[in-house]
């Protein structure tokens, strides 16, 4: 019998998974299933109701199979019927008690079973090492106590210093989310330098691999701050429900478009208003976390901004990100994965521009800030998203003259851009768009000269991934800062939330 039902797309994922990425062709489905259940049993928040609708048809499984129901146990004596086991955990997670309703316990199966497949396919890729993948996946951030593996870190840190000739000791440690600060009081105060030269010798010692130890200002004599990457089971992921509890909070929100990229090396929340940046550039190499880097930002302006005060364009010509959105599109939302829509719309957003300093101007104001403040204009803010610049003008060349008029001119007007890219090379990312776009996001990048087109400068090739980044808001220093890890049901509950879908 028919329990369980997965679409096409799930079953490409399955068989993707068996062949190339367990290396396992022949053995049952139900593996591949049983692990994405356990995937999604690893994120906090519900899978969404709309997992309940399966699309393209894939194929169909019945719980002799997913759960081993009534397999009693094999000829070795092992267990197979885990369908008890199963039952348990989905009841702890959903609240709800699924020994009395069976119907409902499929149901929830069935959505965590196909959510685990989508977080496969969206974070692992062929060719990478599934297992150990699957290893991160699972077990990362176990242990809510990330000291855990600390305790000799100090020594360890010592002892890497004298090896670059610099004495020291460590005053004090700071744990963070993925991040351990030490606060490294030097013998000699001339060793500063030393030790910033010696960054790298000091990763080498420590086994960091290619991860960077980064230098931190600590405003004392003689000391300095080393931020030293924790190995990734003792990492906390900040999730969607912190980013709705931070922008719940805070009372007095910062500026017109607050946003919260993600939380600084310590754990502390970053805000910063997107209307005074003015525009934004994210850049990292594949599977660093820049569309989840670019889905937090959306969050927090549908749910910080009110309605009326925010449109969004979003462009995804890869049309891969924002399908969520797309159909909860109303008003206030325009998806467009079309690049000659694309274009068109930003055309027409060059026209606005101008009639909206027209209209300012004759109101007598600087920009539209200003404008609401003093009550003499409703207009919204407009905000759009680029997911892929290098899809959309290597396919439109028009679209890149568009950007660069809008990067150029639209901030007083209240139309902000917001533009990630895979590929920070200076062919995608031309100088004149660039130097009208100060604000910038990098994530991983491969090649110290990625880091540099993106940033200005080298430091962001030896970051930690999984949505570690750098980031450099106009005018202030660069800060190092850890991403939320927005998933798709947090995305759907949100659009949910603010009547979108
Ligand atoms: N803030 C985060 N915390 C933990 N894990 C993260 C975070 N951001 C991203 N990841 C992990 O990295 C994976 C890839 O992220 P994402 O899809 O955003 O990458 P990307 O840079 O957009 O890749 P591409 O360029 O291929 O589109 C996610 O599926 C998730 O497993
Ligand atoms: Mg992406």
């Amino acid at each position: 019998m028919a329990d369980i039902f997965t679409s096409r797309d799930d079953e490409k994922t399955i068989e993707d998974i068996l062949h190339k990425g367990l290396l396992m062709g022949k053995a049952p489905k139900w593996t591949v299933m049983r692990l994405a259940l356990a995937r999604s049993l690893r994120l906090p928040t519900p899978p969404d109701e709309a997992l309940d609708q399966i699309g393209t048809r894939g194929s169909e499984y019945g719980l002799t199979q997913v759960t081993g129901q009534g397999q009693g146990r094999s000829p070795f004596g092992q267990q197979q019927d885990f369908t008890d086991a199963f039952r348990g955990m989905l009841s702890i997670h959903s609240g709800e008690d699924l020994f009395a309703d069976e119907k409902a316990f499929v149901r929830h199966l069935q959505r965590h079973i196909r959510r685990g497949l989508r977080e496969f396919r969206r974070g692992w890729r062929d060719g990478h090492d599934f297992y150990q993948y699957l290893y991160q996946e699972l077990c990362a951030g176990q242990d809510q106590n990330p000291t855990a593996d600390t305790s000799d870190l100090g020594e360890r840190l010592v002892a890497a210093l004298l090896e670059i000739g610099v004495r020291g000791e460590v005053a004090e440690t700071i744990d963070g989310p993925r991040i351990t600060r030490c606060l490294v009081r030097l013998m000699d105060a001339n060793h500063l330098d030393r030790v910033r030269r010696g960054l790298d010798k000091i990763a080498f010692v420590l086994g960091l691999h290619k991860f960077g130890v980064f230098p931190a200002e600590t405003g004392q004599p003689r000391m300095i701050g080393l931020d030293i990457p924790r190995p990734r089971a003792t990492w906390k992921t900040l999730s969607g429900q912190d980013l709705r509890a931070w922008i719940r909070q805070d009372t007095q929100p910062n500026g017109s478009l607050p946003v919260w990229p993600g939380v600084d090396v310590t754990g502390q929340p970053v805000c910063f208003d997107l209307s005074t940046q003015p525009h934004l550039l994210v850049g990292g190499t594949t599977g660093s976390g820049k569309s989840v880097c670019l889905h937090g930002l959306l969050l927090s302006l549908l749910i910080g901004v009110a309605q009326e005060r925010l449109k969004l364009v979003l462009i995804d010509p890869k049309k891969m990100e924002f399908g969520l959105y797309a159909k909860a599109a109303s008003k206030r939302i325009t998806v467009l994965t079309d690049v000659e829509d694309a274009n068109k719309e930003l055309a027409g957003l060059v026209e606005e521009m101008e009639r909206r300093a027209v209209t300012l101007e004759k109101a007598g104001v600087r920009d539209l800030t200003e404008a609401h403040r003093r009550g003499v204009s409703a207009l919204p803010f407009l905000v759009v998203f680029v997911e892929e610049l290098a899809d959309l003008i290597m396919q439109v060349p028009m679209a890149e003259e568009h950007l660069i008029r809008l990067a150029q001119k639209a901030r007083a007007t209240g139309i902000h851009l917001v533009i990630a890219t895979q590929r920070p090379d200076a062919r995608v990312v031309n100088g004149m768009l660039r130097s009208n776009i100060p604000s910038r996001i990098s994530l991983t990048v491969q090649k110290s000269t990625e880091s540099k087109i993106i940033l200005d400068e080298t430091g962001a090739e030896r970051l930690t991934g999984a949505g570690d980044m750098l980031i450099r808001l106009s005018g202030q220093p660069m800060q190092r800062l850890h991403g939320v890890y927005v998933t798709d049901d947090d995305i759907a509950a949100t659009l949910r939330g603010i009547g979108g879908a």
